[in-house]
């Protein structure tokens, strides 16, 4: 029997993170021939993980640009995807979660008549706006999708109140397979400024901030706040690995360069970050990805944002909304920076997004679907 053509296409740093690997998890099944295009929609922090993941992808369509908009990736992603589809010829594609790679890839996997795997199925904040343009991106992913794959079972019900009742299988986050492979206890990090941080004398508070809907006032906010608590608390030192958008860099050298405690450094190669997450105080973020991460490691994350497609791990009382306004934010950080039994109460691992294993159970799916092995068990946090 000819072997089937899984093409996982991704772009961006988190997609990648994730995506790594299960495209080896792929490649390690003798049915299955694992193909991966990258759109590079990120460029150098795309090639940062797969140099950290080791893989070098079969396709690159290398669509960035400096400032682009969502107009300009859509196009080039979907005009470069025509011809990797043509070259590579997949049986299936899997896409994965909320970019602008993952719509346009889904919907040129559709314009080819190629089935759809959708990777981090199910997020919603039923808010159009607001991840801008993510919500909307995926659940235009979900009308094209075949197989869904949720990480929860709280993902799978969003989709089932859609209207969306086959294909559906509760896997896991694919992030909790990449974390057990980048976290040691005994890690020593490339980037030397991180391995003389003062953790466990003083509160080292990991920081990071990048959301579309968080530019402008939003942004400004949380900037000042970051200065504000730098600023009143000696016993703290922030870490920010400043995202490569121009408009966040911005933001960060107008409102907080120059505050003191606070280390400004460029983006982190995902082990490096994931140990440093491991060995932080706590993290305040609006990424989805640190949202997972962190109360795996038994961080207390406050979100700097309105809302949340991750419910989980707020339900779980590891993560808080703190919110967009400077002094909610402020108000909530210093809660965690003075107050120990608050701490203690958010500062437990718990893991509603997976037990390692996603990408076996995505890729035993596949083959099921295929008509070629068994249907995989549910992950039941
Ligand atoms: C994108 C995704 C967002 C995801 C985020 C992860 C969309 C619309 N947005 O947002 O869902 O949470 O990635 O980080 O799909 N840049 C570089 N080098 C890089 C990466 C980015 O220079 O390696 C700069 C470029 O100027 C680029 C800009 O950052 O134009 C913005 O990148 P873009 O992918 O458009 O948006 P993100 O905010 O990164
Ligand atoms: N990350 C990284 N280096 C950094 C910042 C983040 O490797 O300097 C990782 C992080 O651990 C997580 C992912 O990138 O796995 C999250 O990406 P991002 O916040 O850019 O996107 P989101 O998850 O919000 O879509």
């Amino acid at each position: 029997m000819d072997k089937l053509r899984i093409m996982s296409v991704f772009g961006t740093r988190p997609e990648a993170i994730k995506m790594c690997p299960l495209v080896k998890e792929l490649a390690s099944r003798p049915e299955i021939e694992s193909l991966c295009c990258v759109t590079a929609q990120h460029r150098q922090m795309l090639d940062s993980v797969l140099e950290v993941f080791d893989l070098k992808p079969d396709w690159d369509l290398d669509i960035m640009t400096p400032r682009q908009t969502l107009s300009t990736i859509t196009s080039k992603c979907l005009l470069g995807m025509d011809e990797a589809i043509d070259a590579l010829k997949p049986d299936m594609i899997l896409v994965h979660g909320d970019t602008s790679t993952t719509f346009a890839g889904a919907l040129s996997a559709f314009y080819h008549q190629v089935p759809v795997g959708h990777v981090e199925a199910g997020l919603r904040t039923y808010d159009k706006y607001s991840p801008f343009p993510e919500e909307m991106n995926r659940k235009m992913v979900s009308a094209i999708a075949d197989l869904y794959f949720c990480p929860t079972v709280n993902n799978r019900e969003n989709l089932v109140k859609e209207g969306i009742t086959k294909g559906l299988f509760v896997t896991g986050n694919t992030v909790i397979d990449a974390l057990k492979t980048t976290v040691r206890k005994d890690y020593t990090f490339a980037t030397e400024e991180l391995n003389h941080l003062p953790y466990g004398e003083k509160k080292v508070i990991l920081v990071t901030c990048h959301r579309r809907e968080n530019y402008g006032e939003p942004m400004k906010h949380i900037m000042l706040a970051l200065r504000q608590i730098a600023e009143q608390h000696e016993d703290v030192e922030l870490v920010y690995p400043v995202h490569l958008s121009p408009v966040v860099r911005e933001a960060v050298d107008k409102y907080l360069r120059g505050a003191p405690r606070v280390h400004l450094i460029d983006p982190l190669p995902a082990d490096e970050m994931h140990n440093l997450m491991a060995r932080c105080y706590m993290v305040m973020t609006d990424s989805g990805g640190l949202q997972e991460e962190a109360p795996a490691l038994g961080k207390p994350v406050l979100v700097l944002r309105r809302e949340t497609e991750r419910p989980e791990a707020v339900a779980a009382g590891t993560v808080k909304l703190a919110g967009v306004v400077q002094d909610d934010i402020v108000t909530m950080a210093e809660r965690l920076i003075c107050d120990k039994a608050a701490y203690a109460k958010m500062a437990h691992a718990v893991n509603p997004y997976g037990d390692g294993n996603a990408c076996r159970r995505i890729a035993d799916a596949i083959l099921w679907h295929f008509g070629r092995g068994e249907k995989p068990e549910d992950y039941l946090a």
